[in-house]
């Protein structure tokens, strides 16, 4: 196989002249006939001002760099498109999957023979797992690491919990808005990824865990010499793995470091939006992320890491107390410690090398969890007959177990319109149930399922009620929150047909959510739905065509590994 700047050459017909106009182009840019002997490493940058959360990517790539031409190597830093969260219309998460393409398709045309992906906010690294492993190219995952907690009035502040709190208590009206602006001085206080257990530090502590990271660069804050040198030393070893062309996403990527992935997810409390991830990245190795032998993982599994929202303390706490090998090591009879990393060391290896410390209050021991098991949950039921998710770690416990009325908002569009309405027909004992906001739905499955507790019942101090919806929710979010319902409303899932004061019965111990309405009423009235309008061009056509339900990762079918490949 052709390797380094012979690789992928432009198809003119003539391999010679190809190279012969390559390295013209090459020596354009600066370099002489002797990059032509040098194993290639692409270094795949999410750098954008549209990214704060990527603040320091060009400093990493520029560390990255170092590390690669120190091992011999030559480097090329290239862009892919980069998401954050709060800067993607209507959510990131419809843009994940054209990230994908855009990785895969930049490391099967360019010319090169491994590549670290710079990554962290949310949806970033899942879509270079699912890039890298399409195109199964030997690949190092760099997260930029999290931001440092913010300091306010002798206590801590957390991207996005906090905001989320904060925004909450200035609703309610518990909170003024000279007061909430101080505070917003200091929610995001440094470059990096939001520092509580959100989506981007369960990715990273996932990627970590996968094998695809060096130990250590899941939780060294983003602003830390530590993450410069983790950087450096992604470089060179990523140069090794340019000269060998191993390891592959393919090797890492097996139905055991899936199963360790599971285990530590519950540990750590992470994201529900790990479990999407986890199901496209899996069905990108064509392997399944199996949901059922999750939530028995969940069962069994303590949650350790005492990380918001869940637990009190931030990534850095979570770094300095051990990190994710610290966590292995907790867990070691229940994960397998055989499998492989990027560095060739296995899970067990990095473990018995790791430093002894651990900070007990952060990293708890066995016998003194955080949440002692369960911290999310796999529901079914007839109102959810592809399964939906609950975090019952992040839930009101007397809530779990639920009998009340429905009162449905059919989009966010109306639910903007309803909530603060002071006539809203809502007391603390009902469901409120959002729909149209899956993957099809609307489209991407924003972020949306916390739905706002309704202004009226806010200010007589009610803080959480059960919400149910086919959307996602932000890992830094709380509350008895029912997320991923599937099939979604959108594809004629029950959800579409719950009435306002239908009774929903919620009841996590059995694991159940059930619309208490009778069949042949739920049969009529399912001959009066009809689905909704498609976008009718471009990239959300293609993506309603061709995305699959929440529990399938909310891939495109063409994008899944074919069985017979
Ligand atoms: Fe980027 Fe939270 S918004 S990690």
């Amino acid at each position: 196989m052709k390797r380094g700047l012979r690789s992928r050459l432009a198809q003119y017909g003539d391999d010679e002249f190809s190279l012969f106009l390559r390295r013209g182009f090459l020596k354009a840019a600066g370099h002489d006939d002797e990059a032509l002997t040098r194993p290639i490493v692409g270094i795949l940058s999410t750098a954008s001002d549209f990214n704060p959360c990527h603040g320091t990517a060009p400093k990493l790539a520029e560390a990255v760099r170092q590390g690669v031409l120190s091992a011999g190597g030559l480097a090329f830093v290239f862009p892919t498109i980069s998401l954050q969260e709060s800067f993607a219309f209507p959510t990131s998460m419809l843009w994940r999957n054209l990230m994908a393409m855009d990785v895969e398709a930049m490391l099967t045309s360019l010319p090169m023979d491994s590549v670290v992906l710079i990554g962290g906010c949310d949806k970033t690294i899942p879509a270079e797992l699912m890039g890298a492993l399409s195109a199964d190219m030997p690949s190092i995952v760099l997260p930029v690491g999290p931001m440092l907690a913010g300091r306010f009035e002798g206590g801590r502040l957390g991207a996005c919990t906090d905001c989320r709190r904060l925004w909450a208590e200035f609703r309610g009206g518990r909170l003024s808005e000279t007061d909430l602006n101080r505070a917003h001085e200091q929610l995001m206080p440094t470059s990096g990824t939001c520092m509580v257990m959100g989506t981007a530090t369960t990715m990273a502590t996932i990627a970590e865990t996968l094998g695809f990271t060096l130990a250590g660069a899941a939780t060294a804050p983003a602003v830390s010499a530590e993450r410069m040198r983790i950087a450096t030393a992604t470089g060179r070893r990523a140069a090794e793995m340019a000269k060998t062309g191993t390891p592959r996403p393919s090797e890492l990527l097996t139905k055991t470091s899936l199963r360790n992935a599971s285990v530590i997810l519950q540990a750590i409390s992470g994201s529900t939006n790990a479990l999407v991830h986890l199901a496209a990245i899996a069905g990108r190795a064509g392997l399944d992320f199996d949901l059922a032998a999750f939530d028995r993982i969940g069962r069994e599994t303590p949650v350790l890491v005492n990380l918001k929202p869940a637990g009190a303390y931030f990534a850095e706490d979570f770094h300095a107390a051990g990190g994710v090998p610290a966590l292995w090591r907790r867990l070691k009879d229940r994960l397998d410690l055989a499998t492989k990393t990027v560095s060739n060391e296995t899970l067990g290896g990095i473990v018995a090398r790791w430093p002894a410390y651990v900070d007990d209050e952060v990293i708890r021991p066995l016998n003194r969890p955080v949440v002692a098991s369960e911290a999310i949950a796999i529901l079914s039921g007839n109102l959810a007959p592809g399964g939906a998710a609950i975090k019952l770690s992040a839930a009101t416990k007397e809530l779990t177990t639920h009998e009340g009325p429905a009162l449905v908002f059919d989009s966010l569009e109306d639910l903007a319109r309803r909530i603060d309405d002071s006539t809203l027909p809502v007391t603390p004992d009902h469901c409120l149930v959002l729909r149209n906001v899956g993957p099809i739905g609307a489209p991407g499955m924003p972020e949306a399922g916390a739905l706002p507790i309704p202004k009226k019942l806010a200010e007589k101090g009610v803080k959480d009620m059960v919400r149910i919806s086919d959307a996602r929710m932000s890992g830094t979010a709380f509350g008895t929150v029912v997320l991923h319902v599937t099939p979604e409303a959108a594809a004629g899932g029950p959800l579409a047909l719950v009435k306002d004061g239908d009774r929903i019965r919620l009841d996590a111990k059995a694991r159940r959510l059930d619309l208490l309405v009778d069949d042949a009423e739920l049969a009529a009235r399912r001959k009066l739905w009809s689905p909704p309008k498609k976008p009718v061009r471009g990239y959300e056509r293609l993506y309603v065509d061709h995305v699959s339900q929440a529990n399938l990762g909310c891939d495109f079918d063409f994008l899944v590994k074919h069985p017979a490949l």
